[in-house]
């Protein structure tokens, strides 16, 4: 049988700590997580069992190994104390008999997305960011369609526009709308985008450091990789569509107490083929997953155990060769999540038609 690892991490560091080890979740400040997170060993957290591809019934098995570090402690510590945490980790993955790795979140964000960290081990490394971008555009397409916005006569934003996965996801949806707006903090890099998606499609597109321009887009994705959330409920238009793909999220919990005219969804989740164990409660319904967490297996059902998706620069071509394989072995975007919860079709329905009478 074909076997993958994947590295998870904290988040948050109490509730995720408790996830694994709840005592020493409960007892210890998020200040001493921290601090004892530096001098603490990769965690094996669990076996993944039971991942079945529809196309030729084959399954795959794989093990979750984490890394101890929270975002905040892998942004600030130096790059080299980071990497030689993953790698230690990506050891373990090794010794469990991985054939591939995958780097969830954070661990694929810091420093130059896995290039050093597959120089650090013998099986090959993927950041699963390829897939993430996929599942990100197909989501926010979906929850437009459900929220009755025409993607071909709407205003789409992309907010982290300059980042790996932003950028691209910017790109691809630049295909089907008529205007987009990037969001980024660095101006010269949002202009560089801009050109680029202005040469490949009709586009108009405009470029902009403050986030109030989200007030003017009927469908956002946001990417970023900042520690704390970002947007907050007077950002939104009224009737707009958030995919949050970032993990911490970039969208503020407030926009869902104050906002029920806008819908706010986790951009990367997707449902796995077959009976899959997860042996581990990381907040998904059963059966369900993070995009980044099936490129591995997806890449390990296909016996394609080689370096998919490392780098900054992820390749179009790979979204779309990965989003193909999905499909054909059965990984799909089925439902929505909203804050750890599932959105019912109700809760949309209930949403639009807020919308409709405040006129967004
Ligand atoms: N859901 C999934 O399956 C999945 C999978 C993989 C990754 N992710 C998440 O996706 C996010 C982005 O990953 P990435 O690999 O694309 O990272 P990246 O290449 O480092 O890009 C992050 C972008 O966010 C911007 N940014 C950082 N802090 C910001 C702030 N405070 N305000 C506004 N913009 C800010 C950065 O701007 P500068 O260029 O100015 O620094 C950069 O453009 C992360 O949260 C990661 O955990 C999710």
């Amino acid at each position: 049988m074909n076997t993958f690892a994947f590295i998870i991490h904290p988040i948050d560091p109490k509730k995720d700590v408790q996830r694994k080890f709840p005592l020493l979740g409960k007892l210890l400040p998020v200040a001493a997580i921290n601090f004892f997170s530096r001098y603490f060993p990769p965690v094996y957290i669990s076996h993944i069992t039971g991942v079945r591809s529809e196309a030729t019934g084959e399954e795959v098995e794989g093990w979750f190994v984490a890394c101890p570090f929270t975002p905040q402690r892998m942004m600030t510590l130096p790059p080299p104390v980071v990497y030689k945490k993953i790698i230690q980790t990506g050891r373990l993955a090794e010794r469990l008999g991985a054939q591939i790795l995958g780097l969830g979140a954070f661990t694929s964000v810091i420093g130059d997305a896995g290039v050093t960290i597959s120089k650090g081990l013998r099986i090959p490394v993927t950041t699963g960011d390829s897939y993430t971008v996929y599942v990100a555009v197909e989501a926010a397409r979906q929850a437009a369609q459900r929220m009755g916005i025409v993607l071909n006569q709407a205003v789409a934003a992309v907010v982290g526009a300059t980042g790996a996965i932003g950028s691209v996801s910017a790109r691809l949806l630049s295909r089907e709308v008529p205007e987009m707006i990037l969001v980024g903090r660095r101006q010269e890099r949002l202009d560089a985008l801009r050109e680029q998606i202005e040469a490949e499609t009709d586009t108009k597109v405009r470029t902009t450091t403050d986030l109030s321009a989200l007030r003017q887009a009927d469908v956002v994705i946001t990417v970023t990789s900042a520690i704390e959330s970002i947007i907050e409920p007077h950002h939104l238009k009224s009737g707009a569509v958030v995919c949050d793909v970032a993990r911490p999220r970039d969208v503020s919990r407030q926009v869902v107490e104050a906002r029920d005219d806008v819908l706010v969804i986790e951009g990367g989740m997707v449902k796995v083929p077959g009976p899959v164990d997860f042996h581990f409660d990381f907040g998904f319904p059963p059966g369900k997953a993070y995009a980044c967490m099936a490129e591995t297996m997806i890449l390990a059902l296909e016996g394609r155990f080689e370096p998919f998706t490392l780098g900054k620069e992820i390749q179009i071509e790979k979204v779309q060769e990965i989003g193909h394989l999905a499909e054909k072995h059965g990984f799909r975007v089925e439902g929505f999540r909203s804050f750890e919860r599932p959105v019912s079709e109700e809760e949309i329905e209930r949403i639009r038609t807020k919308a409709q009478r405040t006129g967004g």
